[in-house]
């Protein structure tokens, strides 16, 4: 069997995990559900989430990945006592993963024909209205988007065929620096348009009134979904990367910088679209279609915008594409754990199946358009099933693993997590016990609440 690879420095660890959490959730799906949940008081609520949930599960994933040295396929059967069965939670993480990219590569499919179509002028001239258009007649083409989709695809197995160190880890330094970048010169941009105190006034005083508008549970429970979703964890995603790294440092600080980079581009995102959609009469509330029809009208408007806004949307495909390597690499990894596949056999199949198993959410935009369920469609039962059931409860998989005794317990998790040096993970008994009862709990009266707010409406 070939060598297992690790990365070749903390840097690459750092920005490929934060890669892996970085992506359509920060650019995409975080501005618009801020946008329909009423502004600020949804983001307040959504940091909170972050850090109280989110941030000690980064670190219980990055744990049972570095003391198992093994992806979710056989991570829990590397530290489970014997005779438990925490390990069948890899059918349901390897579901995870498939569920999420089932409708990722659609979106990121998006930001790249949006790059295409911004560098070869389609936007050129373009009034607001026919800016809207550009955007409907891509998500209603069939064609069209099985191309991008299948493409993107494409692009992000052929870096994971290269491997973990001369593929994964050398493209995503690449792409997550000049990422970063990039939104910082964009915000400047932004924040200067006339009108844009309106936008941010709408994106960072929160306003409860507003989120009673649109439903106090549905908003709690989009939050926490958003929490998980943004973070990539629940379903070993990021374990795997802590399959990948040393002992030299210990996993808290670990964890501290890449929910802190996640939670930057989420923030700087708010930061370019919503000015932009006041400057442009833009309804926040627009839904899955925000970026695209608020971001091309504030390049109308700039100097050499063209060139900036063939940049945004490269470096946003950037962001999708570190999300699909980061997942892919999780998903191939899985299959050579379990069944000792060389990487190529891996690529191969794994690549088939996901893209045949990403053609119905294109569908469910076009051919299939009828197919709805509670009003949602293809696209959002994914996201749905993905963000607000996966996320959280695999979240609480590994939770119960990490500090009860019946899985790999608190000790284990403990001597794991704290090895190395840097930040060291809180052990007192009043940490143990909000994870061990009021975590679980807050989760659990989230996701019937929000059950309950979204069927009993
Ligand atoms: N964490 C990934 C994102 O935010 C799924 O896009």
């Amino acid at each position: 069997m070939e060598k297992r690879e690790k990365f070749s420095s903390r840097l690459g660890f750092i920005l490929i995990s934060a890669g892996c959490a970085i992506g359509l959730g920060n650019v995409w799906r975080f501005p618009y559900i801020t946008g329909k949940y009423g502004g600020g008081a949804f983001v307040l609520m959504y940091l909170f989430f972050l850090v109280v949930l989110g941030l000690p599960i980064v670190v219980m994933e990055l744990a049972v990945g570095r003391g198992s040295q093994k992806s979710s396929a056989m991570s829990f059967n590397a530290l489970e006592p014997e005779g438990s069965k925490w390990h069948v939670f890899r059918y349901f993480s390897m579901a995870g993963n498939y569920l999420l990219m089932m409708f990722y590569t659609t979106i990121g499919g998006w930001m790249l024909a949006y790059f295409y179509k911004m560098s070869v002028g389609v936007f050129e001239g373009a009034d607001a209205k026919q800016i809207e258009n550009i955007f409907s007649t891509l998500t209603s083409n069939r064609n069209e988007m099985l191309f991008w989709m299948i493409l993107i695809s494409v692009i992000a197995l052929a870096v994971c065929s290269v491997g973990l160190q001369n593929g994964v880890e050398f493209i995503t330094k690449i792409m997550m620096t000049s990422l970063l970048v990039l939104m910082l010169v964009l915000v400047v941009r932004s924040v200067s348009l006339e009108n844009a105190a309106e936008g941010l006034k709408f994106y960072l005083f929160p306003s409860f009134e507003k989120m009673r508008e649109a439903g106090v549970k549905e908003a709690i429970f989009a939050a926490m979904g958003q929490a998980f979703f943004t973070l990539s964890v629940g379903a070993g995603s990021i374990a795997i990367f802590g399959s990948y790294i040393g002992k030299e440092r210990s996993l808290a600080g670990e964890a501290v910088s890449i929910t802190v980079l996640d939670t930057f581009v989420a923030v700087v995102a708010g930061l370019i679209i919503f000015p932009a959609c006041f400057a442009f009469d833009i309804n926040p509330g627009e839904g899955p279609g925000l970026v695209f029809v608020t971001l091309p009208n504030v390049f109308r408007e700039m100097v050499g915008g063209r060139i900036w806004g063939s940049l945004f949307f490269l470096f946003m495909t950037f962001a999708a594409l570190s999300t699909i390597i980061a997942v892919f690499q999780n998903i191939i990894q899985y299959a050579r754990d379990l069944w000792n596949w060389p990487l190529w056999k891996s690529v191969l199949i794994n690549g088939v199946v996901l893209i045949v198993l990403s053609i119905p959410c294109v569908l469910g935009l076009t051919d299939w358009s009828s197919f709805t369920i509670g009003g949602k469609n293809i696209m959002d039962i994914e996201d749905f099933l993905v963000s607000n059931n996966i996320l959280p409860l695999g979240s609480m998989v590994y939770l119960l693993f990490c500090v009860t005794r019946y899985g790999w317990g608190w000790d284990n998790f403990l001597r794991e997590a704290n090895t190395g040096e840097g930040m060291k993970f809180p052990s007192g008994k009043g940490i143990r016990f909000y994870l061990t009862f009021i975590l679980p709990l807050i989760v659990l009266i989230i996701f019937v609440q929000g059950y309950m707010g979204i069927f009993f409406k």
